[in-house]
């Protein structure tokens, strides 16, 4: 089965877009958690950045006491978020990069260009019982390099093939390019994640993708629900995630 995960970051986001430098403040982010494992999703997933700029540490801390699946905690590779991890004990961590000028996380982590480090960080959240996944684009090159770090999950970064999903010649070949990487990860022993920029009109073209353990959807659920409600916007994303083909 194709899990969902869903990212409610953005539920954080409007809330620091009129309540930042509160205490608290709507929609409240623990409140979503619920609504989210209510309607059936298997897991949540938030980001705590370097500068809180929409989940803050009491929002995570709230999630980890609230939350009844999974907890994938999105974060840079750097000590102070290596130690709230540690205390924080996810299911699982997925390291992302972090840039202060970009809107959300635009491109995939360099693995290749940072093994040693990263392979330290993976040691170390493995060693706590931490599932560990990179969120990487769909390059050969960073696949090698994350089954030398010792990761057991890659995040494919889905999100070329969102902004490529009208042009038919991009959109093949975005698929064509996450199904051979799928295919490498699985072969080298890794599991296969995806997320970014997946919505109720793309999301089911990533069947085209084998060996999917996981889709991380956040923007276009959280959007959805302002018109038909959280609870419903995440049973329509579970009913188009039915259905996926298991390859052997
Ligand atoms: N996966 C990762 C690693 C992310 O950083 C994000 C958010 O930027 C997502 C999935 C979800 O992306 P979106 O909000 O576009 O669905």
């Amino acid at each position: 089965m194709l899990r969902l995960g869903v990212n409610i970051d953005h539920v954080a986001t409007l809330r620091q877009a009129r309540y930042r430098g509160f205490d608290n403040g709507e929609p409240c982010p623990i409140d979503a958690v619920r609504q989210v494992e209510a309607a059936g999703a298997h897991g949540i997933t938030a980001h705590l950045r370097e500068d809180r700029r929409h989940i803050l540490d009491r929002d995570i801390w709230g999630i980890r006491e609230a939350l009844q699946t999974r907890l994938n905690f999105e974060m840079a590779n750097t000590p102070e978020m290596i130690d709230i991890a540690l205390r924080l004990k996810p299911e699982a961590v997925c390291l992302v990069p972090e840039n202060r000028a970009e809107v959300t996380t635009e491109g995939g982590l360099d693995v290749a260009g940072q093994v040693d480090a990263i392979a330290a960080a993976a040691a170390t959240l493995g060693q706590a019982g931490i599932e560990v996944s990179l969120f990487i684009d769909p390059d050969p090159v960073q696949i090698e390099a994350t089954a030398a770090t010792g990761s057991p999950f890659i995040e494919l970064h889905t999100g070329a093939y969102a902004e490529g999903y009208s042009d038919e010649t991009k959109r093949a070949a975005e698929l064509e390019r996450l199904a051979k990487v799928a295919k490498q990860a699985k072969s080298l022993g890794l599991g296969v994640n995806a997320g970014h920029g997946l919505n109720y009109e793309n999301t089911r073209g990533i069947f085209a993708v084998p060996h999917l353990n996981e889709l991380n959807i956040g923007h276009s659920i959280v959007s959805r629900a302002v018109t038909v409600g959280l609870g419903q916007a995440v049973r329509e994303m579970l009913e188009l995630m039915e259905g996926y083909p298991q390859a052997e």
